[in-house]
């Protein structure tokens, strides 16, 4: 039997005095305030097992992992329409790339980029009662967790310096593929992207797209198929243009975030969470990164 707690602290004890740990994202003014040595991993087995090294308990900003949130909610609600607004073919281009989607017609590649995330946070503009306060709730149930919340000055840090998230915003509406107004969808987006989270919460949150659906307290969110979908999204757009990479290095549906977060997961066997945030060029945690490839090759548990 693997002694995973071995495994995770001996791929913490190799990585964690790397010299060369990447870059804490600046385009986000609140995020650059991270220390770079922080770094933590969490890994809870669906045995009801867990285990965890390190800053795995500390709040991070979550950022892009939020978009899988969003998007699971949103297919929640519209089911197959939602696919008429935005694709699901990797990109090829960092996520805030905007050329495709003038090229496409403002039909972005996939939701995990932040034009297409941007779409999935007007659906729910549009389905939520109280937008914010109804998706935070969303968070936390299927946490079950009901600490977790926004970091206030995380959203506003984003929405002062936003400008090419409004420029996608603006172009989505000048194609008709935005119904609410671009304030309200980008204060929305702002907001999920500024939630925070620990490891521990993140990796349960994530529970039921390795449950056919079901989160850890046992309740159906989404169906087994939506389940499906949403991790083969994951595992061909998670990462952008880095989304070969992972699944070659590690082999597992995950998303990324600009804050140094990860999740990914094995269905039916695990999900496991990192937090390191120095960022490689294509905007991922570099530690993690590796974290994740030592983890899969050492365990042999990938989808490959
Ligand atoms: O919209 C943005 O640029 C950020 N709130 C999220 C980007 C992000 O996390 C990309 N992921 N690696």
């Amino acid at each position: 039997m693997l002694d995973f707690n071995t495994i995770i602290n001996n791929i913490h004890n190799n990585l964690k005095d790397n010299v060369v740990k990447g870059v804490v994202a600046s385009y986000i003014p609140e995020l650059s305030k991270q220390d770079v040595n922080q770094f933590g991993i969490y890994m809870q087995h669906m045995d009801g097992r867990s285990f965890m090294v390190g800053d795995a308990e500390v709040p991070f900003s979550i950022q892009s992992i939020s978009k899988v949130l969003s998007l699971s909610k949103a297919i929640a609600f519209e089911n197959n329409d939602i696919w008429k607004r935005v694709d699901v073919e990797p990109s090829g281009n960092p996520f805030n790339h905007l050329s495709l989607l003038e090229l496409e017609n403002g039909i972005p590649r996939n939701p995990l980029i932040n034009a297409g995330a941007i779409v999935v946070a007007d659906i729910l503009c549009s389905k939520f009662e109280n937008p914010k306060a109804d998706f935070l709730q969303f968070v936390r149930d299927i946490a079950n967790d009901q600490t977790i919340d926004y970091n206030y000055k995380v959203a506003e840090s984003e929405r002062k310096t936003g400008y090419n998230n409004y420029a996608a915003a603006n172009l989505l509406k000048s194609f008709n593929n935005l119904n609410n107004n671009v304030e309200d969808v980008m204060d929305f987006y702002f907001h999920q992207c500024a939630l925070e989270m620990t490891c521990s919460q993140l990796a349960k949150a994530f529970y039921l797209f390795a449950n056919k659906g079901k989160c850890i307290n046992n309740k159906q969110h989404i169906s087994s198929s939506q389940a499906k979908r949403i991790n083969a999204i994951m595992l061909t757009c998670g990462f952008y243009d880095e989304s070969g990479e992972f699944a070659f290095e590690v082999g597992l549906p995950g998303k990324s975030g600009v804050g140094g977060g990860i999740v990914a997961l094995l269905p039916n066997h695990f999900i496991i969470s990192t937090w390191c945030p120095g960022l490689n060029v294509k905007g991922n945690s570099l530690i993690g990164m590796q974290a994740l490839e030592q983890f899969t090759t050492q365990t042999n548990l990938s989808i490959f």
